[in-house]
């Protein structure tokens, strides 16, 4: 999908998100507007609607594809005391403004395998948004999210931010009831292989309900040394 909503500040960004129909929720635009894109990737001109490097091989996602899942996740994350997962963190930028959404009371655990990016991810929401840090509603760990993090489960939403080879049982089976999982998730088709972001739902009855979104390009969802062979 070809979005282009390059902006010279966070407000620009976000207004050509909504113009574009990307950011489809007030909830989604608010957490935008009052997360810093700016705060979390450090390469000039943060606003560009493009993935930028953050170390460790791996990117801050394009600004479209953070618009587009807080907009997918907009009801799971306005419950009342939601619990929510970002899985493969990175900068914490996605982490922050879930935990916006959440709003006090609320909870979300950012789950990254790189130490060193958790360290940032920390000290950038400590930059950004002090208060998010010390209401307790943010928490970052360090582990492999193809694990999920299952002590504060179950989740209302779960983000995943890195393609997994197939969809992760574990990290659905972490989701409540009711709850939303995002994915993106590899697909072969003869020689050709691409990437399906897919949504899946759990109903009240435990059953669950999958939905191919579109086509996506996202890191793998891997192990830390194959993300860090060849490092550049
Ligand atoms: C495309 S980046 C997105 C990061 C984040 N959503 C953001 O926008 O800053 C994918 C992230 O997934 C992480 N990752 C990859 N495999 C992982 C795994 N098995 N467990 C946890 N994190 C993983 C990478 O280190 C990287 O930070």
């Amino acid at each position: 999908m070809a979005w282009h909503c390059n902006g010279v500040t966070n407000q620009e960004m976000v207004a050509k998100l909504k113009s574009a129909g990307i950011i489809g929720s007030d909830k989604a635009e608010d957490a935008m507007l009052a997360i810093d894109r700016g705060k979390y990737c450090h390469e000039s001109d943060p606003y560009l609607d493009k993935p930028r490097k953050i170390g460790y091989n791996v990117t801050i996602s394009a600004p479209h594809m953070h618009a587009y899942a807080l907009t997918m996740m907009t009801e799971q994350l306005s419950r009342k005391g939601a619990h929510a997962l970002d899985v493969g963190s990175g900068s914490g930028y996605l982490t922050a403004c879930m935990a916006h959404m959440v709003g006090s009371g609320g909870l979300v655990v950012g789950l990254e395998h790189i130490p060193e990016l958790v360290e940032d991810s920390r000290k950038n929401v400590e930059l950004d948004r002090p208060d998010l840090v010390q209401d307790g509603r943010i928490k970052f760990v360090v582990g492999d999210g193809r694990l999920g993090h299952e002590a504060d489960g179950p989740y209302d939403a779960i983000h995943v931010g890195a393609a997994a080879d197939s969809l992760p049982e574990t990290l659905v089976s972490q989701l409540a009831p009711g709850g939303r999982l995002l994915c993106p998730v590899v697909a072969i088709q003869g020689f050709q292989r691409y990437q399906d972001f897919v949504q899946v739902d759990k109903n009240p009855n435990g059953s669950i309900t999958t939905k191919k979104l579109m086509q996506v390009m996202y890191v793998p969802l891997t192990d830390a040394k194959a993300q860090l062979a060849n490092l550049n």
